[in-house]
């Protein structure tokens, strides 16, 4: 395998914004100002409940679909939670799964992350894994600790001819939402770092799965990050938010596929 079968990978994550019908309003802003036949796969990340709405604005479209978190048991006692099986049915196509936001304010685990993403694969959704180092790790030189700990973690319980199919975004959590986005060299690092930990389960893995930056990308700074090697996409949050952001970034992914 080579690099160059990696396909290049953009997903916004809205967090806690929009509603069902801003969903619908934004799904056909944003189809309409996508470059066709770009090669760039897009998703979008919606709340829960705007997520049918999401879909159904999106129908037809190659725009996929992911939800923000997902409980790792089927069905049970869980107030407030979702599973696999409810997020398959609406069509949903995959989840992000350990969001920083996630760990810091309720309390995810990389123990139940060990669960969940076998879960999701286990029930034909594509899982984003997010991992990251906050601002005190980076400077007491812990950053490969946290990111080693975090991957083994969360994919230990995946078989190996599923590493794959498992896409893993790498956050630091000093660069979500700050505007300090890390210098293309510092994250190039770090994804060939987490590439590499997936490759001392799999060579062939490691080739293949997809790594990607997230934490202030914007249309202005998105090129100079993608075009490093071990880059093979982003997971936006604020700038997603506008469908003319989001597409900028899709552009300047397509440029690169070229
Ligand atoms: P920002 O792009 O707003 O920094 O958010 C990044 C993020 O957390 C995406 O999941």
């Amino acid at each position: 395998m080579t690099p160059d079968q990696r396909r290049p990978y953009i997903a916004g994550n809205w967090k806690m914004f929009k509603t069902a019908g801003q969903a619908r309003e934004y799904a056909q802003k944003l189809l309409a100002r996508l470059p066709m036949g770009n090669g760039v796969e897009l998703a979008i990340c919606p709340p829960f409940t705007a997520l049918a709405a999401t879909l159904e604005g999106l129908g037809g479209s190659e725009v996929k679909v992911l939800a923000q978190n997902m409980h790792q048991d089927a069905e049970g006692a869980y107030t407030g939670e979702v599973s696999a099986p409810m997020l398959v049915e609406l069509g949903v196509h995959g989840t992000l799964l350990g969001h920083s936001e996630r760990r810091q304010y309720f309390n995810e685990t990389d123990r139940a992350l060990q669960d969940k993403v076998p879960a999701a694969l286990e029930a034909g959704l594509e899982p984003m894994l997010c991992v990251g180092e906050t601002e005190e790790e980076r400077e007491a030189g812990e950053t490969q600790r946290k990111l080693r700990h975090q991957v083994q973690e969360a994919l230990e319980r995946v078989p190996e001819e599923r590493l794959a199919d498992v896409v893993i975004a790498y956050e630091p959590i000093w660069a979500i939402g700050t505007g300090h986005v890390a210098t293309p060299e510092m994250a190039q690092d770090a994804i060939g770092f987490i590439r590499a930990l997936v490759g001392d389960r799999s060579k062939d893995a490691a080739d293949r799965v997809r790594v990607l930056y997230g934490g202030s990308v914007k249309p202005g700074n998105a090129a100079e990050i993608l075009a490093q090697p071990d880059i093979d996409g982003a997971l936006v949050g604020g700038a997603s938010l506008d469908p003319d952001g989001l597409a900028e970034i899709v552009k300047a992914a397509a440029a690169l596929v070229k």
